[in-house]
Formats: C-alpha cells, sequence, structure tokens
C-alpha cells in the first residue's frame, strides 16, 4: 500500500549543506551522449534540464576532468573556457525556473578509447576493460590502458580540483565525485582493476588513497559543502570485481567522515542490507540513496516512490531517481499526485542525438492540451 502523497516525507523540504531543497527528489546522473564532440554542452541540454528544474536538487550527467578521462564520444567535459561557458547556458536555465544542480566529475580510467579521446587511456593497472566500448565508429574492444605514474596520480588530482572550481565558475552549486559504476576511481578501488604495488595498490587502507586525495583536493578547491560522494560498493559494471566491498567502503567512508561534505551518494542502496545501514551508522552527513529497482529491470509503477519512502524509514535524507526523472520532467509533481508515470522509451536514446527520446516527454499539462485538441 502507498502513503497519502500528504504522508510521504519525499515532498518535504531539506537542507545541503548552504542549500534549501524544496523537496527530497534528486534527479541521478544520467549520461545522454548530447554535448558537441569537444565536449561543450549543446543548447538543446539546458532545455532538458530546465524542464527538471523541480527536482529537489539535479545531479547533471558525467563530466570530464580532463581529455584523457573522456569515456564515450560526446560526453561533456569541463577542462576548457569553452566548456564553462556551455555548462553555464544550462545552470542559468535551470536557475531561471527555480531548480539547482551539481555536476558529476568522472574520469573513466580505463572505460575509455583512442578514438573517443585521442589519447591512450589510464588506468591503476594495465588491465583492459573485460568488453568493447562505444566509439564514433561503432563498439570497438577495449584497449589495453597505460598504468598510471606517481607523478599521472599527482597530475589526475588537480585536474579533479581545477574541474571542480570550473563548475563553480559555471554556475554549479558544487560538484558530485565519481567514484561508482566502475570508472577510475572505482577501478583503484576494486580489487580486480588495482595490481600495485605502492601507496595506492594492496590492502585496503592503500586502495582507497586515491580516492580520498581527489575528494579532499576538490573540497580544499571549492569548499567541502560544495562536494558529493558517489559510489555503488558490489556493483561489477565495468568488468569490477572490487575482493572486499565490506572493508572498503567503511574505510572509505571513516577516512572522510569528519570532511564536512554536502553528502554521500550510494547507488542501489538497499535499507535491508547490513553494509547499507553499516554505512548510514558511521556517515554524519547528509545521505543520497539510489533505490536499488531490481537492478536495472523495468522500472516499477510508482518509479521508485516506495522504495524511496522504505529508505528515508531507514535513514536516508535525500533520494536519488535516474530513468523515472528520465522519462518524466515533473517527475516531483506525478509522485506526490499519484498521476501515472510515462515509461522510459529507446533504449535511453544515447547515443542518437537531438530531441527524440530526450526532451519530448511530456509533462501532465502537455498530456492535457495533447487531449484537449
Ligand atoms: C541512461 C543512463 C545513464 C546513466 N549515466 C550515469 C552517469 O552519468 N553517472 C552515474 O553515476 N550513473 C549513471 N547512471 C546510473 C544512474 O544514475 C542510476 O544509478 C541508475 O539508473 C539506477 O537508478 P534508477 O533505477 O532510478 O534509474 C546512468 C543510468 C542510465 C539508465
Amino acid at each position: 500500500m502507498t502513503n497519502a502523497p500528504a504522508d510521504s516525507g519525499l515532498f518535504e523540504p531539506a537542507r545541503l549543506g548552504p542549500l534549501h531543497l524544496p523537496n527530497r527528489l534528486v534527479m541521478a546522473p544520467l549520461t545522454r551522449n548530447r554535448a558537441a564532440a569537444d565536449g561543450v554542452p549543446e543548447p538543446i541540454m539546458a532545455t532538458y534540464y530546465a524542464q527538471r528544474a523541480s527536482a529537489g536538487l539535479i545531479i547533471a550527467e558525467a563530466t570530464t576532468p580532463n581529455a584523457v578521462g573522456q569515456t564515450y564520444p560526446h560526453i561533456p567535459a569541463i577542462h576548457g573556457e569553452e566548456h564553462v561557458a556551455g555548462w553555464r547556458r544550462v545552470t542559468d536555465a535551470v536557475r531561471a525556473e527555480g531548480g539547482r544542480m551539481f555536476l558529476q566529475l568522472q574520469h573513466g580510467g580505463r572505460v575509455g578509447h583512442p578514438d573517443n579521446s585521442g589519447l591512450t587511456p589510464v588506468a591503476p593497472s594495465p588491465v583492459p576493460l573485460p568488453e568493447t566500448i562505444h566509439t564514433p565508429t561503432g563498439r570497438q574492444a577495449a584497449v589495453v590502458p597505460r598504468e598510471m605514474t606517481l607523478a599521472d596520480i599527482e597530475t589526475t588530482v588537480a585536474d579533479f580540483a581545477a574541474a571542480a572550481r570550473n563548475a563553480v565558475e559555471a554556475g554549479f552549486e558544487g560538484v558530485e565525485v565519481h567514484a561508482a559504476n566502475g570508472h577510475l576511481l572505482h577501478q583503484f578501488l576494486a580489487a580486480n582493476t588495482n595490481h600495485r604495488t605502492d601507496a595506492y595498490g594492496g590492502p585496503v587502507a592503500h586502495r582507497i588513497r586515491f580516492v580520498v586525495e581527489v575528494v579532499r583536493a576538490v573540497a580544499a578547491a571549492i569548499g567541502p559543502e560544495r562536494v558529493g560522494l558517489r559510489v555503488s560498493p558490489g556493483n561489477t559494471v565495468n568488468g569490477i570485481a572490487e575482493g572486499n566491498t565490506g572493508d572498503i567502503y567503511p574505510a572509505l567512508v571513516a577516512a572522510l567522515a569528519d570532511s564536512g561534505l554536502a553528502y554521500l551518494h550510494l547507488v542501489f542502496a538497499d535499507p535491508d542490507q547490513p553494509l547499507f545501514q553499516e554505512l548510514r551508522a558511521a556517515w554524519p552527513g547528509t545521505l543520497i540513496a539510489n533505490p536499488a529497482l531490481g537492478r536495472g529491470g523495468p522500472l516499477p509503477r510508482d518509479g521508485g516512490r516506495q522504495a524511496g519512502e522504505r529508505l528515508i524509514a531507514a535513514g536516508a535524507d535525500l533520494i536519488a531517481l535516474g530513468r523515472a526523472f528520465l522519462a518524466n520532467p515533473d517527475l516531483v509533481e506525478r509522485l506526490r499526485t499519484g498521476a501515472p508515470l510515462n515509461q522510459v522509451r529507446d533504449a535511453y536514446a544515447m547515443y542518437t542525438g537531438g530531441a527524440t527520446g530526450y526532451t519530448d516527454y511530456p509533462t501532465l499539462a502537455d498530456a492535457l492540451v495533447a487531449q484537449t485538441n
């Protein structure tokens, strides 16, 4: 049984550092490949995000902090002035609609290809992605990444900090450091992608070091209250086998617990899992939980509302939803009123470009106009 709309904690206001959020629903970061080939956000991205400005917080899609970190074609970037100017159009459009945004910073590590970035991907160890990867000429076998030197590590930490400064200049309220879903930071955490024997590999205390350094550098650059961290304990996407999930995340959370960060963001959060409860208890700040809705299976009819309410009851502060926001620009209103949801079309329309499957999902008001015409 669902709660009556007025009973749900999802629609109560919340604070996030200095920000006032009108509700507890967060739009999860969703890669949509609508940037220009050079990573500059296209004007249609401003329309897409402005349509979704009623979210309590939007976390904008994975965005590249340096050239070698680019994953796929048409991913936005934030390392040049042209990127800052492009994103400024997006944040202005969202702010004009009353919304607020963080930007997710993603370095792909071994999830990349020379045909996408022009460079050989770098990673903690020369272990290739055991999958093909999307390129402008179709899917290709992944290449063996170059093992990062200590100088590469230092430069990459600095690139994240510079990208965060750029994001603030572009009008974002803050950034989310992406340590989830098999990208570079996750590759440092996981045993099967990190074979290093120096201070960044081996025991868990070493494998968390790079993530901690990136987060601390970004926090020093723009203020910890503007920085979130996304992690996905146990997620095997992009060929990840963490080894000791139950040790990695408690160690990471303990290392960052006193940093004053804006939030910790957990992917596939399940209130019945002991690790969820352990991390909630250990994290003193805001916890954003992205519910495990059947791990990529079809969206439940309520878009994740009941799962979100269970997580709030279990101690989460904010609830992130991905596909439900993708298909429903007015998701907050639909969930509040119990209105039916649009379903996701066209396998996310990721590499198609343009408005179809992107900005053409109707709001309730659009649907009403269509009915009366
Ligand atoms: C089309 C698509 C793009 C995604 N892009 C990102 C991304 O850029 N960064 C990220 O951390 N997760 C990404 N994800 C994962 C989502 O943020 C989210 O964790 C996942 O979809 C599960 O939430 P949901 O069931 O509410 O959709 C993506 C998911 C989808 C479906």
